[in-house]
């Protein structure tokens, strides 16, 4: 398996190079610390609110451990905004990848949330008394930063399953991966025809 460095590493050299989190984004969230560490009373609530509002995931956290998930969240979200936004930073949410796995925080349950993050900052920028130009400037810094950390959190996720797999396995990982590649294009091709739609 890879380090949690080249893992990240890689996720972020995948990322679409127009999308990608860029050095003036981690400045404009710097500039901006003050009014982004703000929102973390409304951040917290309403994660966790939805959370334990539904029942898959509010089975996944159990119910005493709503004040050390909210201790969690609270010193990723000022660590995030004091910085650095650093190598040893992405790396870290490569490894909540590893930790949402052994969970059972799977991915529709963690993408969302990412979002909510990201809008809940996105509209208490907009209801700021910021200029127009910077605030439409941290808005894309927070969602590419988020686009960036739900990347980096999923890959992580998805390269911990596969690494285990070929480690429990025991074949190597181009043998497994081309018999992958066989299985799923025949539930493809089933796929297809649940769907009606053309073979090709
Ligand atoms: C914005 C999305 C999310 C972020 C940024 C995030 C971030 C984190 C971080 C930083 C940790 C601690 C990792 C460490 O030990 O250093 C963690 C752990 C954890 N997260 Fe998430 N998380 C997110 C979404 C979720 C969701 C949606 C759930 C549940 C449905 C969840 C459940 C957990 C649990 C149960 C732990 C493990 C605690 C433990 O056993 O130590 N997370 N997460």
């Amino acid at each position: 398996m890879k380090t949690m460095h080249e893992t990240a590493l890689e996720a972020i050299g995948l990322i679409p190079a127009e999308r990608r989190f860029r050095p003036q984004d981690a400045a404009a969230i710097t500039e901006h610390r003050d009014l982004l560490l703000s929102i973390e009373p409304d951040l917290i609530k309403g994660f966790y609110d939805t959370l334990y509002a539904h029942p898959p995931t509010a089975q996944v956290l159990g119910i005493d451990e709503r004040p050390s998930r909210e201790e969690t969240l609270s010193g990723w979200w000022r660590r995030t905004v004091n910085g650095p936004l650093d190598e040893d930073y992405f790396a870290w949410m490569a490894m909540v990848g590893l930790v949402h796995v052994v969970r059972n925080v799977t991915n529709p349950m963690m993408l969302p949330m990412v979002e909510f993050v990201s809008s809940t900052a996105t509209a208490k920028i907009h209801a700021s008394a910021m200029p127009p130009d910077a605030a439409a400037d941290l808005v894309d810094a927070v969602r590419r930063l988020c686009a960036t950390v739900a990347s980096i959190i999923t890959y992580g996720y998805d390269q911990a399953v596969v690494s285990a797999l070929y480690s429990v396995a025991g074949m190597p990982e181009g043998l497994l991966r081309r018999l992958r590649d066989q299985e799923v294009e025949s539930e493809l091709a089933k796929s297809r025809t649940e769907l009606g739609l053309a073979a090709r």
